[in-house]
């Protein structure tokens, strides 16, 4: 690309070294738009306009980064969730939407005006417990993840979202945890670990720590649930996203822990993804 490339020729070159993906123009927009600091609008308003050749080159690389698999919000820096942007890096998982229905379901049950501790366990980049803080300010949010690393961009997340009623600790699910909470909350890691997706060209820059969830994929979720009711109030309850196949198995590990009022949401695709209950101590 010669060094007076303008928006088009860059989109254009992008797109056809970006072929394989079916994300191919969107992908090479996006990127375009990090580099430059324009919106998309820019791009299709002033197409002749001139990139600077280190901003060109600096494009370039993003696109081959994109061509060798990274993910785009690894390479940009963000993903929006529940309208909110996130930062990532490639040590938290990239925030999936149907974890959205985790937050609507949980939040179904928090009613405005309650002061509740919370916890979420394995916060990650922290969106979920972000977005329930903001919907609920009166509320406390534990944001756990054994991951340091993960923590370090939850906490920059809540700071410049100017979040307060979060606090971030580090721990092997409970180990750090103070209870109890009226309301537990979890995307845990529950691909099996033999699950082929696991290997495909995006989810491969993923943390392992954030997607297997062993042999049968359970291992994080019957961790979680076995030990929930000791963290809970009386008639606390526990919301937990898990795979599409998974639902039945999970409403069954419920039951066996002292939940009723047991249920599973579908995602926005219909499938089985978040399932709940609430724990009577006996
Ligand atoms: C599926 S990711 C969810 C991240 C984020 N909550 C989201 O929904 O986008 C699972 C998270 O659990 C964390 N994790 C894995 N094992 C853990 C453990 N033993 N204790 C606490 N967190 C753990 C991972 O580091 C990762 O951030």
């Amino acid at each position: 690309m010669s060094a007076a490339a303008t928006v088009k020729d860059l989109l254009q070159q992008a797109e056809q070294d970006l072929r394989a993906l079916d994300s191919a123009r969107l992908d090479a927009e996006i990127l375009l738009c990090n580099v430059t600091g324009f919106d998309r609008s820019r791009l299709y308003a002033y197409p002749e306009e001139i990139v600077p050749e280190h901003k060109a080159k600096a494009y370039m690389t993003l696109v081959n980064e994109r061509i060798s698999g990274q993910p785009v919000a690894y390479l940009t820096g963000t993903r929006e969730f529940w309208s909110i942007e996130f930062s990532v890096n490639q040590h938290t998982l990239i925030p999936r939407p149907e974890t959205e229905c985790l937050v609507e379901a949980a939040l179904e049950h928090i009613p405005p005006d309650k002061t509740w501790r919370i916890a979420d366990l394995g916060t990650g980049c922290g969106t979920i417990a972000i977005a329930i803080a903001k919907e609920r300010p009166d509320c406390q949010i534990m944001a756990a993840d054994i991951s340091h690393d993960a923590l370090m961009v939850a906490v920059t997340n809540a700071g410049k979202l100017r979040i307060n009623n979060v606090s971030f600790v580090k721990s092997d699910w409970y180990s750090g945890l103070a209870g109890p909470f009226e309301l537990i909350i979890s995307n845990p890691p529950y691909v099996r670990e033999d699950d082929k997706h696991l290997s495909q060209a995006e989810v491969r820059h993923e943390p392992m720590l954030a997607l297997s969830g062993g042999i049968d994929g359970l291992q994080a979720i019957r961790q979680i649930i076995s030990r929930a009711p000791a963290y809970l109030t009386p008639g606390g309850r526990l919301f937990i996203e898990h795979g599409c196949d998974q639902g039945e198995t999970v409403r069954s590990i419920l039951a066996g822990h002292q939940f009723s009022e047991i249920g599973t949401r579908t995602d926005y695709a219909g499938h089985e993804r978040v399932s709940y209950g609430r724990v009577f101590h006996g």
